[in-house]
């Protein structure tokens, strides 16, 4: 049976969560572990983010006896705190550019939560790193590690992971940074980025790389349930996303054959490749290989500049000037929601095999 999960909430209601379905039993609910991990999705101090900070406790509902798993639908929910619905009355009928307030109004024929962006809004992603830490727990009894870093915002860029060879150690020095990147010195330039995007009442995009490490080979099938399109499915559930690539992915663009090709070797009794432009994946199987990819994250659509828009009541063309709580640049928080959508997506592949 299928991995499922469901997450469930909207920004300022009573509470957001997630109910996962088909977790195996017996897994190790580490709520220190899974506690770190929705820290590291909190927004951060000093500018770099929103001010609407909250304590993101995950209360498990269902689904866990005496610290592990039993196998039955897996309940979380984190109740919101800091709310402050009055921000978003004014521009109600206002679309924020680049943002889903026209797609969801219309989808859902105007019964939307529209306040701070409902069920779209990036808060929605707590609930996604909870359903990530329990997956990452059980990939970590198998030895394999899932990790991610900022490789870019704006035109500053971070040293890539090694293709070949990514470090789980250096996840986890990566993930205590406030701003996860390999070269400190590449975080600091990225921070001031963000800084100016602030100042300048705009926002900031970049790319994210996301590592498996210990991945077996074998897993994944041709087709529509192949690895990548699993991946993507999961990615692209992370609002902001924009972009998807697999190891060299659009540099095969200009590349030829001769010089991209992964050649292989034993390695002892394994086959391994020299290089690793395919990302770990060939045919939508594993090959053995660490699986790595870049997703591209959009600016943050909501940003102080005034901007042109619609109004959806009177369908006249106006002015916006969004006001409330917005992160100038979204991929320090994006990182760890990445990496739990990349976890979520190798354990369904796992548990299908
Ligand atoms: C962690 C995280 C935080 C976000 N915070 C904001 C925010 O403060 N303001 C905003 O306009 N969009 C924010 N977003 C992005 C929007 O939710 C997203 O762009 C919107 O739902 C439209 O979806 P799309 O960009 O995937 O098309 C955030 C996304 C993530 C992953």
């Amino acid at each position: 049976m299928q991995l499922k999960y469901t997450i469930f909430g909207e920004s300022h209601g009573p509470g957001i969560g997630v109910v996962i379905e088909n977790l195996p039993s017996g897994i190790p609910v580490d709520m220190d572990f899974i506690l770190s991990e929705m820290r590291r999705r909190q927004a951060k101090k000093g500018g770099l983010s929103t001010s609407r900070i909250e304590g993101d406790i995950p209360e498990i509902i269902s689904g866990v006896f005496e610290g592990r798993t039993t196998g039955t639908p897996l309940c979380a929910m984190i109740r919101n705190e800091n709310t402050r619905s009055g921000d978003y009355t004014r521009t109600k009928d206002l679309a924020r550019p680049s943002h889903a307030d026209y797609t969801g109004k219309v989808r859902y024929g105007g019964f939307n939560d529209y306040r701070g962006g409902g069920h779209f809004s990036g808060r929605l992603t707590a609930p996604m790193v909870f359903a990530g830490a329990v997956a990452k727990l059980w990939l970590k009894e198998k030895g394999i590690r899932v990790g991610g870093h900022v490789l870019q915002i704006g035109d500053v860029r971070d040293e890539p992971f090694d293709l070949t060879n990514p470090q789980p150690e250096q996840f986890d020095t990566i993930a205590a940074r406030t701003l996860p990147t390999i070269s400190e010195e590449a975080g600091e330039k990225m921070q001031a980025v963000i800084q100016q995007a602030r100042m300048d009442l705009t926002s900031v995009g970049g790319i994210i790389q996301i590592a498996v490490t210990g991945m077996p080979v074998g897993i994944g099938s041709p087709d529509r349930e192949s690895l990548e399109g699993i991946i993507a499915r999961n990615v692209f559930a992370v609002p902001a996303v924009k972009g998807l690539e697999f190891g060299l992915g659009f540099g095969f663009g200009s590349a030829y054959g001769h010089e991209v090709n992964d050649a292989m070797r034993m390695e002892g009794d394994k086959v391994v490749t020299t290089t690793n432009y395919n990302g770990g994946i060939l045919g939508g199987i594993s090959n053995g290989m660490p699986i790595v990819f870049q997703a591209a994250v959009k600016p943050t659509p909501s940003i102080s500049r005034e901007q042109q828009t619609v109004n959806m009541a009177t369908g006249e063309n106006a002015p916006l000037t969004i006001q409330g709580r917005h992160d100038p640049c979204i991929l320090s928080r994006a990182t760890v929601v990445l990496e739990a959508a990349t976890a979520l997506s190798v354990m369904e592949a796992l548990l299908d095999a």
